[in-house]
Parts: C-alpha cells; sequence; structure tokens
C-alpha cells in the first residue's frame, strides 16, 4: 500500500475518541512511516499540557498554535499523524491538511465516542456541566465539516485491526 500511494502524508481527523492516535499509529506500523500526534507535539514544544493552553492562552491562540505544528510535520513527512479533534475544524490547519496530506475521517456515532471519552476529563471542551450534550452539538457542527477529508472510514466497535485494515486498503 505503501507504493500505491507514494511518499504523501496521511493525516487522521475526527471528534475525541474517534480512535485517531491508536488507529494511526497501528497504521504508521504497518506502513513503515514515522508517527506523531499532533496534541503530544503541542504539549512537548509548548511544555504544557492541552488542558493548560487553553486555560491559559484560550482556543484562538491554541489553534494558531495547532496551525503552526501541523504545519511544520507536514512539511517535513511524509508521516502519519493524528491531529486533535479541532484541527480540520481549523481553517487554516484544514488546507494545509488538504495540500499536503491524505486526510482520512475516523467516523464515529455518539454513543461509541461517549463510551470511549466519558472516563477521561483531560479534554478542555467537555469539561461542561453536561458533556455528552456537547459532544453531540460538536459533532452536528463537525460532521459535515470532516466529510471534506478525502475517505470516511466508520471507527466502530470491532477489532481495531480491522479498521486498520480498511483504512489501509482505502488508501
Ligand atoms: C479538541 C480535541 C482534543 C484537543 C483539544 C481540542 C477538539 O484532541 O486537541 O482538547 O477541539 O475537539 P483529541 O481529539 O485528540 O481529544
Amino acid at each position: 500500500a505503501r507504493e500505491a500511494f507514494g511518499a504523501r502524508n496521511i493525516v487522521f481527523v475526527g471528534l475525541m475518541g474517534a480512535g485517531k492516535s491508536v488507529i494511526g499509529k497501528m497504521v504508521a506500523t504497518a506502513l513503515e512511516l514515522p508517527f506523531v500526534d499532533s496534541d503530544a507535539e503541542i504539549e512537548r514544544v509548548s511544555q504544557m499540557t492541552i488542558a493548560e493552553l487553553f486555560d491559559l492562552y484560550g482556543e484562538t491562540e491554541f489553534r494558531a498554535l495547532e496551525a503552526r505544528v501541523i504545519e511544520r510535520l507536514l512539511k517535513s513527512g511524509p508521516r502519519v499523524l493524528s491531529t486533535g479533534g479541532g484541527a480540520f475544524i481549523n481553517e487554516k490547519s484544514r488546507a494545509l491538511i488538504k495540500d499536503e496530506a491524505v486526510s482520512i475521517w475516523l467516523k464515529a456515532d455518539l454513543d461509541v465516542l461517549w463510551e470511549r471519552v466519558k472516563k477521561r476529563d483531560t479534554r478542555p471542551l467537555l469539561k461542561t456541566a453536561e458533556p455528552e450534550q456537547t459532544l453531540k452539538t460538536l459533532m452536528e457542527k463537525r460532521y459535515p465539516i470532516y466529510a471534506e477529508a478525502d475517505i470516511t472510514i466508520n471507527s466502530r466497535n470491532v477489532r481495531k485491526e480491522v479498521i486498520v485494515e480498511e483504512t489501509i486498503a482505502a488508501l
């Protein structure tokens, strides 16, 4: 499959809990490409957690930093990159991803996403009175935009290897 798409970056987009990091890492291993998670890279360069960055600088500044990190990673590729759920929603980051990568939307149903994210409270956007409702609202707002990705993969609750195989077959 690696030869089939040449030396392009592969970027995973989609909501929190869709499995971008886990599936991204497995796809990278299978294709023998380096893997980077943009949230982890942002935390590494800023020496702060995503939650601290949101608290200190707000979402707008976070999105600007995220776009700079994504740009640097894509221009020094090819690699497999998993992005934070809001990256593809940001115009600048989306344009970069569309230009410099094959984009894959890991699409999942609300109940699947909620099951996966509810245990963790590290996501600043879900620190609301009704996080499940917040997730639903984000879904409704963002799904039409994620749909602009080149490839859509249904990230349902099957073995991860199945999702990885479907992704590689779709490249
Ligand atoms: C966000 C998703 C998070 C992180 C930040 C904002 C979003 O990444 O970038 O909390 O806007 O959906 P994950 O999708 O990896 O949880």
